[in-house]
C-alpha cells in the first residue's frame, strides 16, 4: 500500500510517498526560507499564503517522483496538529479534498508523533524501547517510546524551544534564519571555555528544559561585546566564541536530560531527532557518552530530523496498522500535546 504524508505544519511545504513495507519513495520540501529570512523568524500569515501555492505542485512533484499515479495511493496521513493554524489548515484541507476524491482513509498525525518515530526511516534503527529528544524551533520534548502510539512524555521545554534559542540568538547577532545551522558554522571557528553561559539543568533528576535565561545571557554579553569591541576587557574574544558557548550550553543540557531519561527509563537505546538533531556537535556529544555507557544512539539523517512528509506518512502507517480511526471531519489543532 502507498501512503501519502503531508506537513504544512510551520513553514515547509512537505509531501512524500511510502510504501509499507518497503520505505521512502519521494520526499518532497519545498522551504519558505527565503520569505521569511529577512523577518528573523516564520511570519503565520505569509507562510499559509505560500502553502496555497505550492500545496499542489508539491503533491504531484512527490506523486510522480514516487513513480506512481495518484490514484494508487491508499491512505492520505496529514499533519492536524501542533502548528500554525493558518498553516495547518492549507495541509488538512488539501488531503480531505484528496481523500475525498479517491474514496480513501485521511489519517490525521501528530506532528510530534511523526518526529518521535523519524528515526525509523532509516536502516539503521533503534528497538523498542527507546527514549527520544525532539527538538526543533517550536518543541524541545522528551518521551518514552514503549510501541507506535505507546509514548510517555517525560519533560518538555517551560518556555523557549530549543532551536528557537538557536534562532533567537542568530538573529539578535544580525544572522539571519534559521539560525541553527549559522550558528554551529561560526561555533567552529570559536574557542571552548573563553565564556560560560548558564546551563539551566532545573532540579535534580528534572527532565524538563529552559532555554530563555541563556538567550537573555547571550544578549545582554552581545550588547557589552558589541559596544566594547577589541579593548582589553574582551580579551581577544570572537563571535565564533560566543556562538561556541551559547551552543555549548544548549547542547549539554540536551545531552544531560536525554541520559537521565535513558537512566530514568532504563532504556537501551537513545535517539535525538527534530531540526536541532542535524546539529553535528551535539551529534558527536551523544555518540560519545552513549559509547562510554555501552548503549546506542541513532539520529535521523538531516532531511528526517528537520520538517518532512515522510515521518507524517509513517506516523499514519502505524495509525492504520494499529486500527485507529480514519476521520475526514478531524479540526486543526494549533496547540496538541502528545
Ligand atoms: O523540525 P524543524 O525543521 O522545524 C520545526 O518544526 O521547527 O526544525 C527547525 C529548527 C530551527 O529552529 C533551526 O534553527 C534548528 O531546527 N536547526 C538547528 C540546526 N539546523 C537546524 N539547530 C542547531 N544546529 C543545527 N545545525
Ligand atoms: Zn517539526
Amino acid at each position: 500500500m502507498f501512503i501519502l504524508g503531508i506537513d504544512t505544519s510551520c513553514d515547509d511545504t512537505c509531501v512524500a510517498v511510502i510504501k509499507k513495507g518497503y520505505g521512502v519513495l519521494s520526499n518532497v520540501v519545498q522551504t519558505q526560507v527565503d520569505l521569511h529570512g529577512g523577518y528573523g523568524g516564520v511570519v503565520p500569515e505569509l507562510a499559509s499564503r505560500e502553502h496555497l501555492n505550492n500545496i499542489l505542485p508539491v503533491v504531484k512533484e512527490a506523486v510522480k517522483k514516487a513513480g506512481i499515479h495518484i490514484r494508487d495511493i491508499g491512505a492520505v496521513a496529514v499533519t492536524v496538529g501542533p502548528g500554525l493554524m493558518g498553516s495547518l489548515l492549507v495541509g488538512l484541507n488539501f488531503a480531505k479534498a484528496l481523500a475525498l476524491g479517491l474514496d480513501i482513509p485521511l489519517i490525521p498525525v501528530n506532528h510530534l508523533e511523526g518526529h518521535v518515530l523519524s528515526v525509523l526511516l532509516e536502516e539503521s534503527r533503534p528497538g523498542f524501547p527507546y527514549v527520544v529528544l525532539t527538538a526543533s524551533g517550536g518543541h524541545t520534548c522528551l518521551y518514552y517510546v514503549k510501541a507506535p502510539k505507546d509514548y510517555q512524555l517525560l519533560g518538555q521545554t517551560l518556555d523557549d524551544a530549543a532551536g528557537e534559542a538557536f534562532d533567537k540568538v542568530a538573529k539578535l547577532m544580525g544572522l539571519g534564519y534559521p539560525g541553527g545551522r549559522v550558528i554551529e558554522e561560526l561555533a567552529r571557528n570559536g574557542e571552548k571555555g573563553k565564556i560560560q553561559f548558564p546551563k539551566a539543568f532545573l532540579s535534580k533528576g528534572s527532565m524538563d528544559f529552559s532555554f530563555s535565561g541563556v538567550k537573555t545571557s547571550v544578549a545582554l554579553f552581545y550588547k557589552k561585546w558589541s559596544s566594547l569591541g577589541n579593548s582589553q576587557e574582551m580579551d581577544g574574544i570572537t563571535l565564533g566564541d560566543i556562538a561556541y558557548a551559547f551552543q555549548e550550553a544548549v547542547v549539554d543540557v540536551l545531552v544531560e536530560k536525554l541520559f537521565t531519561a535513558q537512566r530514568y527509563t532504563g532504556a537501551k537505546d537513545v535517539v535525538m531527532a527534530g531540526g536541532v538533531a542535524c546539529n553535528g556537535f551535539l551529534r558527536a556529544r551523544i555518540q560519545e557518552r552513549a559509547e562510554e555507557e555501552s548503549l546506542r544512539s541513532f539520529f535521523p539523517s538531516p532531511q528526517y530530523c528537520t520538517d518532512n512528509g515522510a515521518m507524517i506518512a509513517l506516523a499514519g502507517m502505524y495509525s492504520l496498522e494499529l486500527g485507529c480511526k480514519e476521520d475526514l471531519y478531524v479540526d486543526a489543532r494549533a496547540r496538541y500535546p502528545l
